[in-house]
């Protein structure tokens, strides 16, 4: 891709009737360096705050029509597939924010890597940039897990996430961001989702677990413990505005650039 970045990146919001796809176009409005060109919805034809809503069904038409720089998608990852590789073919980046490509039916595709075939394949041809969290704060807490992890061999580790009762996936992506991130810093047995029974915790196991309750944000704790002392880590999301400002800096920072997978730690670092 060799389009030069505009002053104002040119934003296209798929999912634009959800939770986060309002949270973008209303934070949008408040800044210089973006603006959303239009939404797709599958049901709603109209307006989000003056911004146009088309038909998710045209994706092609849309693209062809309002010339995005990039594509911001937190909608589902069935759907999120489709736009990527539409956007992959009219030559649009793509910042997906879109979580549980690891739990859906294409995940077990030979090419997959963690279900997400498709934006690897997109990759080849735009620039893509998932996130399963565009929080700042939770990028700092995936480094303090690595240094916790490193300078606490042999404690026990507990993962606990909280969200509202709408979020379809569980774990949620954040939190196996940060289960990854502890593998990769330690030795470990495995990880065992929630506990019942009377089988006591094997040393080594990582455990996880979901709570899922009214109008929670997002929060995310780990647990460090031995028989004297205990570490916790945790973040906690306020607003959803959080999600959307660092989603449209990615898709400031991704416009212009070439072909490839990105990742949202190296927007933060610049
Ligand atoms: N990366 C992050 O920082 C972050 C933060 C928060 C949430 N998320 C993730 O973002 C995603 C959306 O979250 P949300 O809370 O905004 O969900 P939501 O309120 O349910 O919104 C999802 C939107 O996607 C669209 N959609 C659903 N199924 C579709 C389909 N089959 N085809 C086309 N469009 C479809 C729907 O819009 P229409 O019905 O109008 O088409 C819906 O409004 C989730 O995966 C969530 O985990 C990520």
């Amino acid at each position: 891709m060799t389009r030069v970045s505009a002053p104002e990146t040119r934003v296209l919001v798929s999912g634009a009737t959800g939770r986060m796809g309002r949270r973008v176009i209303e934070e949008a409005a408040a800044r210089d360096d973006v603006r959303v060109v239009a939404g797709v919805s599958r049901d709603l034809s109209g307006e989000i705050s003056g911004i146009p809503v088309e038909p998710a069904g045209e994706f092609g038409v849309v693209l062809a029509e309002y010339d995005p720089d990039v594509l911001v998608d937190f909608s589902v990852p069935e759907a999120s597939r489709e736009f990527v590789a539409d956007c992959a073919e009219a030559n649009v980046a793509c910042v997906v924010g879109t979580t549980g490509f690891e739990a859906d039916e294409f995940a077990e595709d030979e090419f997959a890597e963690g279900g997400e075939a498709a934006l690897r394949e997109a990759s080849e041809q735009v620039p893509v940039l998932h996130a399963s969290n565009f929080s700042r704060g939770i990028q700092a807490l995936l480094r303090a897990v690595e240094g916790a992890v490193r300078d606490l061999p042999g404690y026990d580790v507990e993962i606990t996430e909280s969200h509202h009762r709408h979020k379809r996936d569980a774990p949620s992506g954040t939190a196996n961001a940060i289960l990854d991130r502890i593998e990769s810093a330690g030795e470990f047995g495995g990880r065992v989702h929630g506990r019942e029974g009377e089988s006591l915790r094997e040393s080594g196991e990582i455990g996880v677990h979901a709570r899922r309750a009214g109008g929670i944000r997002g929060e995310h704790e780990l647990l460090l413990a031995n028989e004297h002392e205990e570490l916790r880590l945790t973040h906690r999301a306020g607003s959803r505005a959080v999600f959307a400002d660092g989603a449209l800096d990615a898709a400031v920072w991704l416009a212009g650039r070439g072909a490839g997978r990105y990742d949202f730690s190296e927007v933060v670092a610049e």
